[in-house]
């Protein structure tokens, strides 16, 4: 399977924001992620379900919501019926990881679970069958445009060997561009976001194929 570029509308321009997932998605996005900070969890405030639900008509790819939100169990609804398609909690966002991922795949939505870059991947030992999605932070989450922090690549490489046969996409989150992207890729990544290195340049369908070139 070919590697998936999902775009952080994060570093988009939010004054325009239906009109960039409109320009993002004819790019060749393959999957939108929706970055959800919350001012608690993590130190930066982004957006809520109302925005997931006003962008849903602009594009009928995959809505990949990433809720850095603590508690997020009463959230999980909401951005459920706004229209996400992967719900993505964070590991460290609560006591009761499993209980969160019932809840979403109860919602009938696909279940992802986050960790930060200082948590062992071992939390997801006994989650792994509830889970369609790991989302390994390469960044300190709360920021775009920040540095890749290296010792990530060996964290997706343990975890590929976790997943074994498991129908589980690997993602990868912060910091990813051309010279990082193939790090991850052959370490088992199968979904790359990006935020600074599609938005920045401005030209989005020539970056993410920059992206999708060098993630092999
Ligand atoms: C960070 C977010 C990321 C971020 C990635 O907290 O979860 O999705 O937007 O941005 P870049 O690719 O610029 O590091
Ligand atoms: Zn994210």
């Amino acid at each position: 399977m070919p590697v998936k570029i999902a775009p952080s509308i994060l570093s988009a321009d939010f004054a325009r924001l239906g009109e960039e997932v409109r320009a993002i998605d004819a790019a060749g996005a393959d999957w939108l992620h929706i970055d959800v900070m919350d001012g608690h969890f993590v130190p930066n405030i982004t957006i809520g379900p109302a925005v997931v639900a006003a962008l849903r008509p602009h594009s009928p790819k995959i809505f990949d919501v990433h809720l850095m939100v603590a508690p997020v169990d009463p959230y999980i609804e909401a951005f459920a019926k706004a229209g996400s398609d992967i719900i993505t909690v964070h590991a460290e966002a609560g006591p009761h990881l499993d209980r969160s991922l019932q809840a979403i795949r109860a919602l009938g939505k696909k279940a992802g679970v986050s960790i930060n870059p200082s948590t062992p991947e071992s939390v997801l030992e006994y989650v792994l069958d509830r889970l369609d999605l790991i989302l390994v932070m390469s960044v300190n989450p709360g920021f775009g445009g920040q540095s890749f922090i290296p010792a990530m690549v060996e964290k997706v490489r343990r975890l590929k060997a976790m997943i074994g046969d498991r129908p589980i996409e690997l993602e990868v989150d912060g910091g990813i561009n051309v010279e990082t992207a193939p790090l991850v890729t052959s370490a088992g990544a199968t979904v790359l976001v990006a935020g600074n290195a599609v938005f920045s340049g401005g030209q989005y369908a020539k970056s993410i194929e920059a992206l999708r070139r060098a993630a092999g």
